[in-house]
């Protein structure tokens, strides 16, 4: 089974990407997880569309490739960043080049505020409903005052929150290996 993981956050330190390095360290056997880079796909702009950027095909591929998303959310203002909202517009389009349809999904964040990017979720989770990505409800990682949960080198010390991440983990794969086999329910 392969997982790819796509953060919200540009940064180079970011706690979002960081959670999926631990995330990734943390799988089962026979599962395999990609980081994707979105820093260099251009914003989204339909004149682009008769001739896609070579960027934009490499992203597209790699998510029809790939068996099950986990979305790693940053919180700006209160929703999902440009950053994850423009992945989502180039992943949809052109029409009939949708590649996000019925791919399992899990959501995990993580915030320097006590809320741990809960609203970004909630937002991100109401775009996957159009989408038609089949979003896991829980376990939940929301993953508040990150740089208390996170060493200097960006490595997550949080016992709790490791926990939750495995189980995340876990649940995601059993999710996936549900929905492909078509007993979702
Ligand atoms: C433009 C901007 C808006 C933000 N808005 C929120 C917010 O609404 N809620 C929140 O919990 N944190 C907010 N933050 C703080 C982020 O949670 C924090 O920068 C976090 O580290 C971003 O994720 P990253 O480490 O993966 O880049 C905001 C940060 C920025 C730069």
């Amino acid at each position: 089974m392969r997982i790819l993981g796509v953060s919200g956050s540009l940064r180079n330190e970011s706690f979002n990407k960081a959670l999926l390095e631990e995330a990734r360290v943390m799988l089962p056997a026979r599962v395999t997880m990609q980081i994707t880079d979105i820093s260099n796909l251009p914003i989204y702009n339909r004149d682009m569309e008769s001739d896609l950027p070579v960027a934009v095909r490499v992203f597209k591929e790699e998510i029809r490739e790939t068996d099950a998303i986990l979305f790693a959310s940053p919180e700006y203002n209160r929703l999902i960043s440009a950053a994850l909202r423009n992945v989502i517009e180039w992943g949809n389009r052109p029409e009939d080049y949708n590649v996000w349809d019925g791919k399992p999904a899990a959501i995990i964040s993580a915030s320097t505020g006590v809320r741990g990017g809960a609203r970004s979720q909630l937002h991100l989770r109401q775009v996957l409903v159009d989408l038609n990505i089949c979003a896991m409800k829980g376990p939940e990682l929301f993953l508040g005052d990150a740089r208390q949960a996170f060493d200097l080198s960006c490595k997550l010390i949080d016992e709790r929150a490791k926990a939750r991440l495995k189980s995340v983990v876990e649940h995601l794969v059993d999710w996936t290996t549900k929905i492909r086999s078509g007993s979702s329910p």
